[in-house]
């Protein structure tokens, strides 16, 4: 699957270039957000907002200033994790503080969380609270995230942990979706259990691949203790990385159940091919035989 090609990652595309043409000429910030906007990344987050609108039954053209105030956001928050994680390669490039130091990288952090919030400004109440709620989420969980060193940091603090640092702007993405083309609060909040399961499976997965070195595209010189450091304080390393892998696969199976209580349609087509495509496809072929095989 390409989700490239898809017409939803077109749409953030020229709405993120139109942004970063639309930018005031100071040059210094033009080049900081245009280096990390063009950096490149899958955009699933904003892809999840666009089609839980159509789900719905809505038109996603009313959603693309949401969908890209999330891009936003979400992008913002990697340059402030790499500074925190002192995180060198990013999307295949250098990192945005590494290029161009932290006070330009974090400016232009500043600069587009601000900007998500005009973005966000035009919709109702719902909307702008579960973006704001989101927001407070993250920093929370990458406050428990940077003091997860000790030998004490638990299954319980992880999941604490990526709940809030990372599934919950997936949620927050797919429940604004719904909100915006006017759907009741029972359908955006099943929508919204979507995000997390599948937050929670996508940041699973990413600890996975981190753990059995299985990442190009980035790198940090910081790692946090993840659930693969905590199973291994009781199992081999083996059947750490195959119960971590069995966790994913569980949150990954209760997001496709929920989308399952959806009628067929298109979008539903693509949010099941997104869930697997960030998920168990960035498994190696190898870990999936194995668990396959169990
Ligand atoms: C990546 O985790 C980081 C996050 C998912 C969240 C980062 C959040 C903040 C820095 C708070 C800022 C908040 C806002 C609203 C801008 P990771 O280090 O496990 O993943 P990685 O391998 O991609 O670096
Ligand atoms: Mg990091």
């Amino acid at each position: 699957m390409n989700i490239e090609q898809w017409d939803e990652y077109r749409q953030i595309t020229d709405a993120m270039n139109e942004m970063i043409s639309d930018m005031d000429d100071s040059p210094q910030m033009k080049n900081v957000v245009g280096h990390i906007c063009r950096s490149g990344g899958k955009k699933v987050r904003p892809i999840i907002l666009l089609l839980a609108s159509r789900i719905c039954g809505g038109d996603s053209d009313n959603s693309i200033n949401a969908a890209l105030a999330i891009e936003l956001i979400h992008s913002a928050s990697l340059i402030h994790d790499d500074i925190l994680d002192e995180g060198v390669i990013r999307r295949g490039v250098e990192s945005a503080h590494k290029k161009f130091g932290p006070a330009a990288a974090m400016l232009a952090g500043d600069y587009m969380i601000s900007k998500s919030i005009e973005l966000i400004s035009i919709y109702s109440t719902p909307v702008v609270r579960e973006f704001g709620r989101a927001g407070m989420a993250m920093a929370e969980g990458e406050t428990i995230d940077i003091k997860s060193t000790s030998e004490d940091f638990a299954e319980m603090n992880y999941f604490d942990c990526i709940d809030k640092k990372t599934a919950s702007l997936f949620a927050a993405s797919a429940a604004m979706g719904a909100y915006i083309v006017g759907a009741d609060e029972r359908t955006a909040s099943k929508l919204k259990d979507y995000g997390e399961k599948l937050g929670r499976a996508y940041q699973i997965v990413d600890d996975i691949l981190e753990y059995t070195e299985n990442v190009d595209d980035k790198r940090s010189e910081n790692e946090s203790i993840s659930i693969l450091q905590i199973y291994r304080r009781a199992i081999p390393h083996e059947s750490a990385v195959e119960k971590a892998t069995l966790l994913a696969m569980e949150n990954v199976r209760m997001a496709k159940d929920i989308l399952e209580e959806f009628e067929p349609s298109d979008s539903r087509s693509k949010l099941m091919e997104v869930t697997d495509h960030i998920t168990t496809e960035m498994l190696p072929k190898t870990l999936k035989n194995t668990i396959r095989s169990r």
